[in-house]
């Protein structure tokens, strides 16, 4: 298969240089140069607003990076086997039967959160193999440390934040077609109105007409004037209105009372669900190590081993064998490099763990992104090899430090680091406490503790240190846990089963027969057949037809479940990736301006009033512009230390507005952490981390 160039994204970029030792079996296409504007521009193609690649008239999403279109060049349909920005690469049955997948019933995985692939969903729902994760929402993570900081899961700020509110609300909102007012009371018992405002859509079936759970959070809201929320629905590919839409009247989620069978009953032996993220920089053994893994633990049969090894032997790509297990793709395998998410099972004595192997290479860092933020807890893979722990560790090229500051921002704080290949060094003590040392400070600054950090050596190839303890003598100066025991020393996540149902949609699968299902992990709440539920943002309400999880039809769904749930009584373009289920009456909250406190990370380029970045929030992603530098927050005592400055460099904590290109559905982090989590990109590298202060509610 010729390798594919994928339209000015250059995949090789400073990646062979880094990694000349490995065969990749692949040849570097020279002279292939990045269209200039004259040849980009063209009839029939529309820009991307994140990414700028021209896209065929046809597509309804951007083809390298998944935006989806603007409505005002959209043709207005979509394509069934295009439905999600951020594509679910499901294989089809016929490819999991090319692969050798698809006769074990054991090995089932999914490959997903792919921002870069054509390829599409192609069968039902009912045949859907997809096995996803779920992933707790920690709500027993308390938001403020004994240091007197405010801490968000692995992001340190100001705990006397002073957020300057004023400027950011305008008095009216002159352009607002229509209106709808609301009176509510913040936590202080102070009155706020609100005014929701469509742009000349019918409010009344699209958004929420008042949202009292918004100013739950009083700290966050300190004005007492009005703002406005002009919904904007451009983001979408709206069809006519459905008879469905529901005139939303958001409740306080303090007045929820959680349902007897939204609470699990812990059977007897029954083992606890465990998200596991595997990240780690470019080759350094994520997807062998878990391919050892299933392989050891009886997940893929001695028949489909032999068949990986026979297959990628042919294709002189025989030290992959176990990698093809994880990389199932043709261009995958070619290229020996994982391209999206992959999600397969496991189980350890304690945990049925839902592994998910995720791409290294720094071109798919947007991938990586989404599909670890559903993790619960995380192996770092590090090559020990000489040089390559050190091409890692590299603060422009590298990607162990980006992904362990990723993860710790997604609120994982327990880790193992797998110091692997550790046959490359002659499973050397020295080389294994030098990794430690160097790694170890690193991760300090990113606030893991020292006692959430296993450190494991081991070799992947070599099968040493994984199931059980190591044979080969030359470990025989280690005397920890062997890698599946420390897996077990994983605190369990707690979950959010007594709030209202929220379930951010990461893929949506559509059938020939016109079934839709949105697929996800339900961060709160529980769901079942015959539920009513809210999809926003189109706010219309389905019914639950059915539940499918690891591949297996069930009843009842709850918090931390990764699930594919089928609706009905809904148009299936309404259900998009990025989008929400909620409870009827809890709709999550849909907005472009939005106030963050974020953290510039190590090495980032500064940010400025102005700068334009992407923004990435649970499953969505959205073109943004910094619309204000609110505060510069003293990173020792975590006062604001400036107001209004400039700019923010890396190290440096801010206060910061955001407005987006079209509105996402979103939540303050002390509403709902996984919706309130977010990270800036710029240049193909994350410049900060952040979490959501306050919904703004106002279009700049
Ligand atoms: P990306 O997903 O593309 O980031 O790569 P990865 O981290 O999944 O690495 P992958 O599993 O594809 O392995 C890359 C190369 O490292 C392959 O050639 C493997 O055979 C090799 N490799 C993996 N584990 C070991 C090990 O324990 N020892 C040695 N010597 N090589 C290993
Ligand atoms: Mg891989």
């Amino acid at each position: 298969m010729p390798r594919k160039v994928n339209c000015g994204i250059d995949y090789d970029d400073g990646y062979d240089d880094d990694f000349d030792d490995y065969d990749y079996g692949y040849d570097v296409e020279e002279n292939v140069k990045e269209p200039s504007l004259q040849d980009t521009i063209k009839r029939g193609v529309w820009r991307c607003s994140v990414c700028t690649y021209d896209n065929d008239d046809t597509m309804s999403s951007c083809d390298i990076c998944g935006i989806l279109r603007s409505p005002s060049v959209s043709n207005g349909t979509y394509d069934e086997k295009r439905t999600a920005p951020f594509k679910f690469d499901v294989p089809s049955p016929d490819d999991l039967v090319s692969n050798g997948l698809h006769s074990s019933a054991q090995h089932s995985k999914a490959k997903i959160f792919d921002f870069k692939s054509s390829r599409a969903p192609s069968r039902g729902v009912g045949k859907n193999e997809a096995v996803k994760v779920l992933s707790s929402a920690k709500s027993s993570d308390s938001s403020h440390d004994s240091t007197g900081k405010d801490k968000h899961d692995g992001i340190i700020f100001s705990k006397n934040l002073e957020i300057n509110t004023s400027s950011g609300f305008k008095a009216s909102d002159k352009s607002s077609a229509s209106m709808a007012k609301g009176r509510v009371e913040d936590s202080d018992g102070r009155s706020v109105s609100i005014n929701l405002c469509s742009s000349g859509q019918s409010s009344s079936s699209l958004m929420p007409k008042e949202r009292t759970d918004m100013v739950e959070d009083g700290s966050s809201l300190t004005h007492g004037g009005e703002g406005h929320l002009t919904s904007n629905l451009k983001n979408m590919t709206l069809g006519a209105k459905s008879g469905n839409s529901k005139d939303i009247k958001a409740n306080s989620r303090a007045q929820y009372k959680p349902e007897k069978w939204m609470f699990p009953e812990k059977a007897e032996g029954s083992l606890t669900q465990l998200n596991l993220a595997i990240v780690g920089h470019v080759d350094s053994g994520k997807s062998t190590l878990s391919g050892r893994l299933l392989h050891l633990l009886g997940r893929i049969s001695r028949k489909e081993m032999h068949k990986y090894e026979k297959e990628s032997k042919l294709q002189g790509k025989g030290s992959f064998a176990y990698a093809w297990a994880l990389d199932e793709s043709a261009e995958e395998r070619e290229r020996g490099v994982t391209m999206t998410v992959a999600v397969t099972y496991l189980d350890s004595k304690r945990y049925h763990v839902v592994v998910l192997d995720s791409p290294g290479h720094k071109d798919f860092v947007p991938n990586m992104i989404t599909g670890a933020t559903q993790a619960d807890a995380a192996i770092l893979v590090i090559d020990a090899s000489i040089g390559s722990f050190e091409a890692g560790m590299d603060g422009t090229k590298g990607q162990t430090r980006e992904h362990a500051q990723l993860i710790r921002s997604f609120g994982v704080d327990q880790i193992i680091v797998a110091v692997n290949k550790m046959d490359a060094v002659e499973y050397s003590k020295d080389r294994f406490d030098l990794i430690k040392s160097q790694l170890g400070t690193f991760l300090r600054s990113c606030d893991f503790k020292d006692s959430s950090v296993t450190w494991i050596p081991l070799s992947a190839v070599e099968n040493q240190n994984l199931v059980v303890a190591p044979s080969d003598l030359r470990l025989s100066w280690y005397h920890g846990p062997y890698l599946l025991d420390a897996i077990d020393s994983f605190q369990p996540s707690s979950r959010d089963f007594s709030k209202p149902l929220l379930m951010p949609i990461c893929d949506v699968i559509k059938s020939s027969q016109g079934q839709v299902s949105a697929c996800g992990k339900l961060e709160a709440g529980a769901v079942r057949s015959g539920s009513k539920v809210l999809v926003m943002p189109s706010a219309d309400i389905a019914t639950v037809r059915s539940l499918e999880r690891d591949s297996q039809t069930c009843s009842i769904a709850r918090a931390g479940d990764n699930v594919a749930i089928n609706l009905h009584g809904i148009d299936g373009n309404h259900v998009i990736a990025g989008g929400v289920l909620c409870h009827p009456d809890f709709p999550v909250a849909f907005a472009k301006h939005l106030e963050l406190k974020v953290l510039v990370v190590d090495g980032a380029t500064p940010i400025l009033m102005g700068s334009q970045l992407e923004f990435y929030a649970h499953h969505a992603k959205e073109a943004a512009r910094v619309a204000r530098i609110s505060s510069l927050l003293d990173s020792k005592t975590g006062k604001v230390a400036k107001k209004a400055p400039r700019c923010i460099v890396a190290k440096q904590s801010a206060v910061i507005e955001l407005v987006l290109q079209e509105s996402i559905c979103i939540e303050m982090f002390s509403k709902c952490k996984a919706l309130g989590r977010v990270f800036l990109r710029t240049l193909g590298r994350t410049v900060a981390v952040g979490v959501v202060t306050r919904i703004v509610e106002e279009l700049v």
